[in-house]
């Protein structure tokens, strides 16, 4: 190669390398597979040592991402870098090689842990309170993304026990697979792009501008590193600050082990390659790290990563297999889906025959054709997606796939709502969504009704038996024995399933109803804090925002529900069928608070707004959403706002935290 195909060969690498960094850190949306960009970058490297074409804003220096503009950028006092990629056995061996030649004696241990992957995190403690959190951005600076961390339930906003005046903490934000699944799943049907897999979900949410919406998703976090700002961590190990992390409160992965030789952790990650399917969160390898603190200082980090720590990288898995035919599912509400029915292939340890092709633009960008060879892989821990056509250039492929105009259930005319990318078929009687509902009603998690599956429901739909789930409670035995595979005593055993199921707690109820946006956990938040389905009727969107993981989003939605007509008669029938309406009173605590109305607001240091609210009620007090005149007291965190003004204005009483517990005590 000459120095000047060299020189454009470089440019075209950096313009590659810099277009995925972007694609990858700052819309969160990868266009080129993780090994794919080490093999380039590697390319790269190389490239510019044999011809002396270094550059300090080169890929191979900088790490990717810009910090975005919205946020308050913050500079980090320690940079967050990133790590090596080894792919093999021989290359972890050669980590150990390097590492021992830098000491100059091999006096020393290791410690792996699982490779989570979602967003980095840096949570900044003082005085145990948590004061900042941001993202890696270039890894200098980053994105100050305090009020949105906030949100993570696995976030302590207080550290436990006794610590340094000053805590930094490195981590991980991720999404465990069932919840984003479930979130994906409810995004298809409400008509929403999905995400790709849980790391661009979580990235996505975290850079997202309201909290409130934060705080709807499912976001987790693992701390996987401590930072203190003296010497006080240099004779602890690796292991030693995971488990100090564990006392401060937080969530640390108990998948990790001390290895005495680099050949223990080789043969310990290769059994976790075996059960990396097992765990609930995605893991994409292993980080090993020199467990000893004080080697860190004398092995130094190169511009890019430590050279005390190395990342070994899973084989991703992916298949290819052929898309037979492409057919369209409704669902629960009339969101029509385009579905690969593929050839069926082994993947990750299921055979695989479907995968969702999500809406018509999606298989615009990806070009996908009956008949095409495709590239699949698992985005979570069930749902396989369709990557891209193996063969887009092949002779002979089938024509473009385009949606139709009706319903292919019922006929009825497809929309297209607003903002939305799916197509919806809006007929509420049309067969599938009756037929979902009612599935959804009777699952396991909702109320569980026992015999109620999708063949027993798709049958007295058929049978024009049931046309609501409401009907369900007015089937008679001798409706059911007349239907396929139901003898008598089966058709039994399913009437008393749905008479036990008026038993089940009220936050099942309000989850089953399938309230757009309310899942269970929405579902046992509301009931909770309002305590009876006639106080949600009667909240509106801003009282019901006040609850902690409900966005405007879904406050519109739930309101919007109930004030549908058929859905209140619909309900009010369940009701007179005895199925639980309101939360089993909790034992009063006490009735201190008897008579005082509180209204919370802010984020306070221990308790969520809900569990505040919470106690109040177990001691007899009332809680509401704004302040008025008749407000007894204005249960007051950090960050309060426009609540607080007025609560001044009137001369309501404001406490605090710790006042609300000296009330009760
Ligand atoms: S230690 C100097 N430990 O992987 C960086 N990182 O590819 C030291 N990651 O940005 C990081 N799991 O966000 C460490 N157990 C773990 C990890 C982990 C995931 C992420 C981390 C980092 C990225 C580097």
């Amino acid at each position: 190669m000459t120095a000047e195909q060299a020189q454009q060969k470089i440019a075209a690498l950096r313009q590659l390398l810099n277009e995925a960094n972007e694609a990858y850190y700052e819309k969160a949306s990868p266009v080129i597979s993780d090994r794919e960009f080490d093999r380039k970058l590697e390319e790269l490297l190389a490239l510019e040592l044999e011809f002396d074409l270094q550059s300090p804003d080169s890929p191979t220096v900088r790490i990717g991402g810009k910090p975005s503009k919205i946020f308050v950028n913050v500079e980090h006092p320690v940079p967050m870098l990133s790590l090596s990629n080894t792919y093999n056995s021989d290359e972890l061996f050669d980590f150990d090689k390097r590492v021992r030649n830098l000491l100059g004696h091999s006096d020393f241990t290791y410690n792996a842990e699982l490779k989570y992957d979602g967003m980095a995190l840096r949570l900044r403690y003082k005085g145990g309170l948590l004061v900042l959190a941001a993202t890696r951005g270039d890894g200098t600076k980053g994105d100050d993304i305090t009020a949105n961390v906030r949100t993570i339930d696995d976030v302590p906003l207080r550290l436990k026990g006794s610590f340094p005046q000053v805590v930094e903490v490195r981590g991980e934000a991720y999404m465990e697979l069932k919840a984003f699944d479930e979130m994906n799943r409810l995004r298809e049907e409400d008509g929403l792009a999905v995400f790709a897999n849980p790391r661009n979900a979580t990235a996505g949410t975290l850079k997202l501008q309201d909290p409130a919406i934060v705080a709807e998703r499912p976001i987790r976090f693992f701390a996987y590193d401590l930072l203190f700002e003296g010497d006080e961590a240099r004779e602890l190990t690796q292991s030693e600050k995971l488990d100090l992390l564990k006392d401060f409160g937080l969530p640390v992965c108990d998948v990790r082990r001390e290895c005495a030789t680099i050949e223990d952790v080789n043969e310990l990650i290769q059994q976790w390659d075996k059960t990396r399917h097992a765990h609930p969160f995605e893991t994409d390898g292993a980080v090993i790290k020199i467990n000893q603190e004080r080697f860190r200082d004398i092995l130094g980090v190169t511009a890019k990563a430590p050279r005390w720590a190395i990342a070994y990288k899973f084989e991703a898995e992916q298949a290819i297999t052929t898309i037979n035919d492409i057919t369209l599912q409704v669902g629960r509400l009339g969101t029509v889906t385009p579905v690969a029915e593929l050839e069926p292939v082994q993947l990750a340890g299921t055979t695989v025959k479907r995968a969702s092709l999500h809406n018509e633009d999606e298989i615009r960008r990806k070009d996908i054709r009956i008949g095409d060879r495709v590239l699949v892989e698992k985005a979570g821990e069930i749902i396989p997606q369709v990557v891209s056509v193996i063969n887009p250039e092949a002779e002979g492929r089938g024509p473009e796939f385009s949606m139709p105009e009706n319903c292919p259930a019922c006929e009825s005319e497809l929309v297209r709502i607003e903002g939305e990318v799916a197509l919806r078929c809006v007929n509420p009687l049309c067969p599938p969504q009756v037929r979902i509902r009612i599935e959804h009603f009777a699952s396991r998690t909702a109320l569980d009704i026992d015999g109620l599956g999708e063949a027993v429901v798709a049958q007295l739909v058929e049978a024009g038996l049931i046309e609501t789930y409401a009907d369900l409670y007015e089937l008679t035995t001798e409706q059911l024995i007349p239907l396929e595979r139901m003898a008598e005593k089966s058709a039994q055993n399913l009437i008393d399933a749905i008479e036990a199921s008026k038993k089940q707690p009220f936050e099942r109820v309000l989850y089953a109803l399938g309230i757009r946006f309310v899942g269970s956990k929405v579902a046992k938040d509301l009931a909770k804090a309002f305590g009876s389905i006639d106080a949600i009727k009667n909240a509106g969107a801003e009282q019901l925002s006040e609850v902690d993981s409900i966005g405007p989003r879904i406050a519109d939605s739930v309101v919007q529900f109930f004030g549908n007509g058929v859905n209140r008669t619909i309900t009010e029938r369940l009701r007179s069928y005895g199925l639980q309406f309101e939360t089993e009173q909790n034992e009063t605590a006490s009735d201190k608070l008897e008579g005082l109305t509180f209204v919370i607001t802010g984020t306070l240091p221990t308790l969520k707004r809900t569990e505040a609210a919470a106690l109040i009620e177990q001691h007899g007090g009332k809680v509401t959403g704004s302040v008025s005149k008749k407000t007894s007291c204005l249960l007051a965190g950090e960050e309060a706002g426009s609540k607080l003004d007025k609560a001044q204005k009137l001369g309501v009483r404001i406490i605090s935290e710790d006042e609300l517990h000296s009330m009760i005590s």
